[in-house]
This record gives C-alpha cells, structure tokens and sequence, in this order.
C-alpha cells in the first residue's frame, strides 16, 4: 500500500508550552492534528477550568489561518485542587480531564500530588462525574530505578487505587512497559493508555549504544527492546483501549545537549508519519486509523472527525533542527534521519 487515506488524526498528549514557544509548537501540531490535549505543566501549572479557558485563548491566537485546531484543555491535579473543580469540568465546553503528576516526577512537575491518598476526595468526583483522570504513571523515590518506577507505580499506586475506585475513566499516559500494556488490558474499557512514536520505533540502545543521544532522552524513559516490542503489538492489535499521543514535549537544542539535559522529545512536526513509519515497519500500517483517528475521541466521547488526510510512501529527510524561540533552535525527534511516509 503506497497512499493511505484516514481520518482526520487527534492528539491525545502534547506539550505545547506557552508565550514565544506557541508560535513553533501551535502551527507544528495544528498542521497534523484536529485536536489535542495540551497539557498544563507551564510554570505556573493550568489549575482552574478558568486558567485553561485562558491558556486555550493563547494558543487559538497562534493557530495558521485556514487551519481548524481545536485544543482540549486538562487541569494539572495539585494537593490543593478543590473536588468542586471536577464538577466544572464536567460543564465546560473545552476542559477533558485532570492530569496527575507524582511531583518530581517530570519536567515541571514540582507542584504535582505528593501523596495520592490525599487527595481520594477529588478522585471521588471524578468517579462520580465519569471525568478522565491522567496518568504520569511513576513513581518518584530516590531509591527506585529510573527503569522500574513505571512498574512500580502499577503495583503500589495504580492497582491500590483501581481497588478503591473501580469505576473510575483513567488514561496512562505514554506508556513504555509489558507490565502497563497489560495492566490496560486486564481492565475495562475505562482504562485506557496512549502511546508515543518514540516508544514505538526505539528503545533503550538508541539512546545509550555508541554515545549518548539525548534527543531520545524523555519521560517515563525508554526501556528495552522487548518492551518496545508489545507497545507495537498493543498498538496496531486495533484494541480501542490504546491510542494516540504524542507527549511531544519542546526543549530548545541547548537544554536537550546540556551536562543535564531535559526530557522530552519533539515529535509534532512529523508526528502523524512517524507512527505510520512504525506501523508499517510491524506490517500494519491498515491498523493506523483506528489507534490514530477513533478511539481517542471515542473514549473521551468526543465525535469523530469528518475530513481526512492522506500519507504516501515516500522518503522524507527529518530537518536537523527547527526555529524555536527568539533565536534558539529545536531538535525534532530523529532528526536528520529519512523515514518513508509522508503527509500531503
Ligand atoms: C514532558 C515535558 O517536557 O513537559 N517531558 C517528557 O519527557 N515526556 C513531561 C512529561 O510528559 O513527562
Ligand atoms: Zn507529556
């Protein structure tokens, strides 16, 4: 199959920053992308249905003319948040969901919740209201493998809290393990995972064999190759529970190559081909519709888009790096290097 058309993609996970950033990161995704979820880790963090109200006015500002772009809004979940915000996302028109950050667990997580057990009386209501709770699934002590803390937040955070509240809509976010991918599958339809391309088409050795590439450098971090191995199987296996996000995450090139260079890769600009790159690599590239255009707004009980958009098999050169900022440049992911789908 050399030309395949889809509907319309979403994004279910993307970082978009704010001020200066939006003038690379909204045209970038809005190119691909009807919707998106934009998450709320800016400093300060989105916390109220007002402040994303405000945020959504921001990046609508930068949205290409002739391109329709509708952001979905999340309220970045603190030790603070009121239960009776849930209820105020569940009346707005443009707020999805509530994303949990273990706090320090990743860039711009500080004000995240530092014990989830305090904050059971927000979680009440967003049983009660069917709103989806996100997930940074990880946990953050000291003395936990950087390579283990997703497993073990399954096990001493998740699976605890799942008993407590079964009913709950939940997402776990940019998965990269067997063990998430199954605890998704062990569950009911309310518990759902996105997944990156960068764990779709890497693992661990690209990162660290013959030199460290800190482009490839995110959170959760990339695991081994046999992990890598059942994300591609979930994700074209056409199960609903698993769809599209990105976590394109902005960094400007001096903060990735840095002596302490943060996490995030930037996928956004070639993100829609990058998946189709991995799907056709595992020989399903007709599974990329589902995981890519319907289940996403079909678990948030969104409608599907109506117009679509065409790939081609046909080379493309990844830039080496992209404006960004008042004269800084970014890496986008894979950077320099040909993949063979195109978007028209
Ligand atoms: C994200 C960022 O830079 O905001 N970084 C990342 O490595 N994925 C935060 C996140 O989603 O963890
Ligand atoms: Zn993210």
């Amino acid at each position: 199959m050399n030309t395949i058309t889809l509907l319309q993609p979403d994004d279910w996970h993307a970082h978009l920053r704010d001020g200066l950033a939006l003038e690379r990161t909204v045209p970038d995704l809005a190119k691909q992308f009807s919707r998106a979820i934009c998450m709320p880790n800016l400093v300060p963090p989105v916390k109220t249905v007002e402040e994303a109200e405000a945020y959504r006015s921001r990046i609508m500002a930068h949205v290409p003319e002739g391109i329709e772009f509708d952001p979905r809004m999340v309220l970045y979940f603190t030790d603070q948040t009121s239960p009776k915000e849930i209820l105020k996302i569940k009346k707005s028109e443009h707020v999805n969901a509530i994303k949990l950050y273990p706090a320090g667990a990743t860039t711009n997580s500080d004000n995240g919740v530092s014990d989830i057990s305090k904050v059971y009386a927000v979680i009440e209501q967003l049983e009660k209201y069917q709103v989806p709770l996100l997930l940074h699934g990880e946990v953050t002590h000291n003395h936990v493998d950087i390579f283990d803390r997703e497993k073990r937040f399954l096990d001493e955070v998740l699976s605890p809290l799942m008993k407590q509240f079964p009913g709950l809509k939940l997402v776990l976010e940019h998965i990269t393990t067997s063990e998430a991918a199954n605890f998704v599958l062990e569950h009911d339809r309310n518990v759902a995972a996105t997944i990156t391309p960068q764990h779709l088409l890497f693992n661990r050795n690209d990162m660290l064999v013959g030199g460290v590439k800190p482009h490839f450098y995110c959170l959760p971090i990339l695991k081994r190759q046999t992990h890598q191995q059942t994300l591609l199987e979930v994700a074209t296996s056409g199960n609903p529970k698993f769809f599209l996000g990105t976590d394109s995450a902005p960094h400007s090139k001096n903060a990735k190559e840095n002596t302490c260079g943060c996490a995030g890769c930037y996928s956004a600009p070639t993100a829609i081909e990058l998946y189709a790159q991995a799907f056709d690599q595992a020989g399903k590239i007709d599974r990329l519709e589902g995981f890519a255009s319907h289940f996403g707004a079909d678990f948030y009980g969104l409608p599907r888009n109506t117009s679509t958009i065409t790939l081609v098999k046909e080379d493309q050169i990844i830039p080496e790096s992209l404006d960004y900022l008042d004269g800084e440049k970014i890496v986008p992911l894979y950077a320099g290097k040909t993949i063979q789908w195109r978007k028209l």
